[in-house]
């Protein structure tokens, strides 16, 4: 099912993640023009950004770009689906109805609750209700997560471990947004996490590789989180048993809930679960790729997600199948120094990218042309991904090239698919 004529086609973003998702769809076939791209993204244009929807359409207007696919959520909470509705330009991903599953934690809760999606117990309260949260919080011993009911970039989420670590959370959470707002404060679990991502057309989903993801700063799973310090797929101990734990629990329930809500649900679809001893729960739906996860999942993608995509926009999911490369991706996040802090400098010059082995993708998430220099842009500057028929091959071969490259106060989590094997009793007590 190759597509018969030569495509093009627009990604909205400019990250690692679209680099990655560039890539492939031009693997695939597709012309990819990038809005706004970055620095080391072919066919990016900068000055229009993703947000900008009448800007977008003249681009593809001008273009004669039918399809329009999404990187990042942004675009997808401020309706850009809904935007291109009734117009001959197709978007890959939901509408902004749809988009709430990622940018309400109150509102994802509460569809998971009413379709009896595996998920930790929790309670709601608005701003005006803290002191009922410190009660509830100080009654679950301080075990408890506070989440913002809003996108917050990976800033609205606290874990706490003490009734203190808790009366803080709720004290900061209020200091850091102003003006009404409500919150959830949800039961602490523990376990290893697994992100399941697929490609739904709200009646069916096609699965990628399990991915985990490696959030926080420092090796061993310390320091503040971040975006994602680097991913690695499949997961070694995500067995069958646990991946039908994971269906049956989580996936089908969701994809029937789906069915049952009055939006329609095409696009990307991330289940971010923890697999505790209780069985897989899930913690947060996201509506797009992960982001370092696409950047191993698109490389051991063997289908064409160009077809994938097609596919699901016209209604024939059903007819396709996913094929995964053999073996193991890795990929390693070059940061720049002092990332995730709010402030850090930019603007370093990058080196060494002609001296990574032919093996090695280099995906570009914050960089920029300057001068005909390369140079650094934010905080994740940039993914390298290898591939080994081991994991720990393709461990050793990521970072043994990771050095080459080169930028100032350039840092590397050590430690990224190396984690000890969990242990998962589940299987046991269910
Ligand atoms: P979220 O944005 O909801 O996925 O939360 C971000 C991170 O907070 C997750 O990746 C987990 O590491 C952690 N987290 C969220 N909810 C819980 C929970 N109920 N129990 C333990 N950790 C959690
Ligand atoms: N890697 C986590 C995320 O994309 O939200």
């Amino acid at each position: 099912m190759k597509s018969a004529t030569p495509k093009t086609i627009v990604l909205l973003g400019g990250g690692a993640r679209e680099h990655a998702m560039a890539w492939k769809l031009t693997r695939d076939g597709a012309t990819v023009h990038v809005l706004p791209g970055n620095g080391g993204i072919p066919n990016s244009h900068p000055d229009i950004s993703a947000t900008d929807f009448p800007a977008v359409q003249s681009f593809c207007e001008a273009h004669d770009v039918k399809l329009i696919v999404v990187g990042p959520e942004a675009p997808l909470a401020a309706g850009v689906t809904d935007y291109f509705a009734g117009s001959d330009i197709r978007v890959f991903g939901p509408s902004r109805a749809g988009a709430v599953l990622e940018s309400s934690k109150v509102w994802s809760k509460n569809f998971m609750r009413r379709h009896g999606v595996a998920t930790a117990m929790s309670w709601q309260y608005r701003s005006d209700q803290l002191d009922e949260a410190r009660a509830k919080a100080a009654e679950l011993d301080g075990q408890v997560v506070v989440k913002y009911d809003g996108l917050a970039a990976g800033k609205g989420v606290y874990v706490c471990s003490s009734i203190a670590e808790a009366e803080q959370a709720l004290t900061d959470l209020q200091a850091e947004h102003t003006g009404w707002f409500s919150f959830l404060l949800e039961e602490k679990l523990t376990g290893p996490e697994i992100s399941i991502i697929g490609i739904t057309d709200g009646n069916r989903i096609r699965l990628l590789a399990p991915s985990q993801d490696h959030k926080q700063l420092l090796a061993g799973d310390k320091g503040p989180n971040t975006g994602g310090m680097g991913a690695y797929c499949p997961v070694p101990f995500a067995d069958d048993n646990i991946l039908a734990a994971i269906r049956t629990d989580i996936v089908d329930p969701t994809l029937l809930g789906l069915q049952s809500e009055p939006f329609d649900f095409k696009g990307f679809l991330y289940f971010g679960i923890m697999l505790s001893p209780q069985g897989p729960k899930l913690l947060e739906y996201n509506v797009r790729l992960g982001d370092p996860e696409a950047e191993v999942l698109l490389p051991a993608l063997e289908s064409s997600l160009l077809e994938l995509i097609e596919a699901t926009l016209d209604g024939n999911l059903a007819q396709t199948t996913v094929w995964q490369r053999p073996g193991y991706y890795v990929g390693v996040v070059l940061a720049s120094g002092g990332y995730p802090a709010a402030k850090f400098p930019t603007g370093f010059p990058i080196t060494g990218l002609d001296e990574l082995h032919p093996n090695i993708l280099a995906f570009h998430g914050a960089t920029r042309q300057q001068g005909g220099q390369l140079v650094t842009s934010g905080g994740r500057v940039m993914v390298l991904v290898a591939h080994g028929q081991e994991l720990e091959e393709a461990v050793q071969l990521v970072y043994s090239e990771v050095g080459k490259v080169n930028f100032q106060d350039a840092y590397i989590r050590s430690d990224i698919g190396q984690r000890p094997t969990p242990e998962i009793a589940f299987n046991q007590v269910r």
